[in-house]
């Protein structure tokens, strides 16, 4: 079976082609984030007139790529949401014309179901079941994964997800849209111990997570610091937070694989490129005797490739395709409809 994936929720168009029996086969991606940089965020109505102007060129580069043709697709995946609606609406049209074209059913796919599958994508993948961190720009969750369509919530943030709370940080001091990466980077050339922020939930028992009142703390302390915002304080500040967030994402992650007995932890969202994140989970998984598996960075991040997986593996699951030339998007789309 030949899947189709598009996805296009956000600020990223990705189209790729995923084979039932060979894996993925092509994909093809477009990043907004130039664009947008100049705003210091994403702009809806600019981010669905690139999605307009990307679909095209990206589908032939897909299919190019993957030496496909068309006529040879069973089924067009796309996200259906959550994410912008404008956003959505052109994927989901783009997806729902083009199976209409060639007369093949479309799989409307949830994004974080995409995410929560893209490790799948890996070279050596993990098998069912696992524990998975989802930690995005807009999500921060602890799932127990048991199969395709099988997830159940252990925890979740309160307020802000792990990838805003980089982002607003780096907004503070002084990095550009989308500050998460840059503020890792320059973390790493900050000294430990500098500045204390709080660990926000650490000790609340549960899985749940709250990073509000971190992204305040870094607040205070670039206010603290307003006439003296050197190179080596935002670098002092910047690793100061980074060890706060990694602390309450590992440890709230370990105390879920051992409450649930499991042996593999899955990462994914684009908080999952951390690398100081990853350095430390690497540490315990190794101490603990569990496993832990990221997506290949470019999968870790807003991707077609994710999407034509899902779509896929919902259809051998046994979802039914729709039948192509209806409208479903879903901008608000909990994941708990999803959820056993
Ligand atoms: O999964 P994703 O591409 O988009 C959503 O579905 O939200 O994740 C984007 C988020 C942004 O908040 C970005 O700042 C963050 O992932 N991010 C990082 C790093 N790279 C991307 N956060 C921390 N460290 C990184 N290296
Ligand atoms: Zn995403």
């Amino acid at each position: 079976m030949l899947v189709l994936g598009i996805e296009s929720s956000c600020d990223e168009t990705g189209i790729a082609l995923y084979d039932s029996a060979t894996g993925l086969l092509s994909h093809a991606l477009h990043s907004q984030v130039a664009m947008h940089a100049e705003y210091g965020g994403v702009v809806p109505e600019l981010a669905s007139r690139d999605h307009i102007r990307r679909v095209v060129p990206l589908l032939r580069d897909a299919l190019a790529q993957g030496k496909r043709s068309l006529e040879e697709v069973d089924a067009v995946a796309y996200t259906r949401g959550p994410g912008l609606a404008g956003a959505l609406l052109v994927g989901c049209a783009f997806a729902e014309a083009l199976a209409l074209a060639i007369d093949k059913p479309t799989i409307p796919v949830h994004h974080l179901e995409g995410h929560l599958l893209s490790p799948l994508l890996s070279a050596t993948p993990p098998t069912f079941p696992f524990v998975a961190l989802l930690v995005s720009g807009g999500h921060t969750q602890l799932m127990r994964v048991t199969g395709v369509g099988e997830y159940e919530l252990l925890g979740e943030t309160l307020d802000d997800a792990a990838g805003e709370a980089f982002d607003k940080s780096a907004k503070l001091l002084g990095l550009p849209y989308p500050g998460g990466a840059l503020l890792s980077k320059l973390a790493e050339a900050g000294a430990p111990g500098v500045y204390e922020l709080p660990r926000p939930m650490l000790h609340s028992g549960d899985l749940s997570f709250s990073f509000s009142g971190l992204k305040t703390a870094v607040l205070t302390l670039v206010r603290e610091h307003a006439d003296d915002m050197t190179d080596t304080f935002k670098a002092d500040a910047a690793r100061a937070f980074q060890e706060a967030i990694v602390e309450v994402l590992v440890k709230k992650s370990l105390k879920a694989m051992k409450q649930t007995g499991l042996k593999q932890l899955v990462v994914a969202g684009g908080v999952g490129a951390n690398r100081q994140l990853r350095a430390t989970l690497d540490d315990e998984a190794r101490r603990k005797r569990f496993s832990v598996f990221y997506p290949e960075l470019e999968f870790c991040t807003d991707n077609g490739a994710m999407i034509a997986l899902a779509g896929c593996l919902r259809l051998q699951a046994g979802t039914p395709a729709k039948a192509a030339g209806s409208f479903a998007i879903q901008p608000r789309w909990p994941l708990s409809e999803l959820l056993r």
